[in-house]
Formats: structure tokens, sequence, C-alpha cells
């Protein structure tokens, strides 16, 4: 649909109508050839944005998909990069593609990591997440991260309600809430579920310092505001 290369409508169809996990393992080896996974001038607005905190150690990739996250991590961190993911289709061309980092495949709402990471991403999946889902992902990647040590993901600025991709959003969303009312399994992926002010209040409840940054490589809009910022969710206390 997307592509040659990419799933063709049918197959986008079969996704929409399993679970994320099924969809997403069903959708794995065309998932880089449509525009669900992060563009590269995202991930590197975000490395370019990152690079004055570190060098960093350990890296966490969450909800990882295929790897697209070891573009930020690679290069910024001198430790050991790690994906987590609950789908094992995905993981699988994450390995093929990365093989020298490490791949977990678990829930990250339940998250199995202590103390491990010294800088944590995740790109294009917290729509796939309820809001109620938030607190248990936030406080996993907090007991994840070394005290002091950062997490950090890119968001895109909410577009105008003049604007045509408002209106878009919000009918997919609409579409998604009817599928989800009357098919079972519930396909969890929402436009408008994770507006800045609530992430920050979520971060902030689960006990991380929140700050911004402005993607400055992604441009301004008309208004001059960002397209894009930089969520920087600092795990309090001191770096060893
Ligand atoms: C849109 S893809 C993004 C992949 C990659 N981060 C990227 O930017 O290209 C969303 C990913 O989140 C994963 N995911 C969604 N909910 C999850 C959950 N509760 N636990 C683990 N992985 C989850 C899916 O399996 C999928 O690989």
């Amino acid at each position: 649909m997307f592509s040659e290369r990419g799933p063709s409508l049918r197959e986008l169809a079969v996704q929409a109508l399993s679970s994320v996990e099924r969809g997403y393992d069903l959708l794995a080896p065309k998932f880089d050839h449509t525009p669900f996974r992060t563009p590269d001038r995202v991930l590197d607005a975000t490395a370019d944005a990152l690079r004055p905190f570190g060098p960093f150690g350990q890296g966490l990739d969450v909800c990882c998909g295929t790897g697209a996250g070891m573009r930020v991590l690679g290069p910024l961190c001198e430790g050991r990069t790690t994906g987590v993911d609950f789908s094992s289709g995905m993981l699988a061309q994450a390995r093929q593609a990365h093989p020298d980092a490490a791949w977990v495949r678990a829930d990250v709402r339940d998250l199995p990591f202590g103390e491990a990471f010294d800088l944590a991403v995740t790109f294009g999946a917290l729509g796939h997440l309820l809001p109620g889902d938030r607190p248990a992902l936030f406080a996993g990647v907090y007991r994840a991260l070394r005290p002091g040590r950062l997490f950090a993901f890119p968001v895109g600025a909410p577009p105008p309600v003049a604007s045509r991709l408002y209106w878009a959003l919000l009918g997919f969303d609409a579409v998604m809430r009817v599928r989800n009312a009357v098919w079972r399994p519930p396909f969890v992926m929402y436009y408008r579920t994770c507006p800045l002010h609530a992430l920050r209040r979520d971060l902030a409840a689960a006990g991380f310092d929140v700050t911004t940054a402005p993607l400055t490589a992604l441009g301004v809009r008309e208004d001059g505001s960002p397209r894009g910022r930089l969520v920087l969710a600092r795990r309090p206390g001191s770096r060893d």
C-alpha cells in the first residue's frame, strides 16, 4: 500500500483486526517499508538534541520494533544497547539488523529491568498504551534507569484545529474506538491520547524531573513554535 515493498491493504486490514502484538508479528517483515517506522530525520534530530547530555553508558529502546532507535543509541552509548518489545516478529527483524545489541521480549507495562541503564528512549509507541497504562510503563522505565539518568522521547506539536491533519487524526481515533467497541481482540492505537501536558504529569507522578527541548532540526511551524520537542525525564539522584 505504501510502496511496492510495503504491506498490501489486505495485509494491513488483517493486522488491524488482530491484537497489537499479533498485528506487529504479521507486519514485521514489511514494517521498515511503512510510515509507521520512525523516520531517520526524527531519529537524527533526537540524537542531536541528546548529544550534549552524553556520552551515555548502557542504552534501552522501549517498544523497539525493528530497531529504529539503535540509530540514536548506537552512537551515543558507550556500553551495550538493548531493545525491548512484545512482538517476537519485530524482535526477529531487529536481531537480524543489529546482531550486537541485546533484544528482550517483554510487555513494557511490566519491564524486567532494575537500575541497569543510563539512557532510555522510545519512538512511535506511546499511542499503543492507554492513558491508564502509562503509570506502569513510566514506573518500569524509572526502575530500569540508574539514579540521575535520562528517559527521552520526541513528541510532535499538536496539529492546529484548522488543519487537515487534525481532522484526520480525530477521525482515525474515532474509527479505532468503534473498532474496539465491536471487535476482539482490541487493537490499541490512538493518536490523541498522549498530549504533552498529560505525559509530563504522568512522568512527574512516576518520580521523574521533566523538561523539554525543541527539536530544532525538525523546523518550526508558521507561528514560530517548534514542530517537535524532546521530552527529557531525569530520574533524580546523583550520578555515581
Ligand atoms: C509503531 S511501532 C514503533 C517501533 C519503533 N520504535 C519505531 O519507531 O520504528 C510500535 C512498537 O511497539 C510495540 N508495543 C506496543 N505495545 C507494547 C507493549 N505493551 N509492550 C511491548 N511492546 C509494545 C509493538 O510491538 C511495536 O513493535
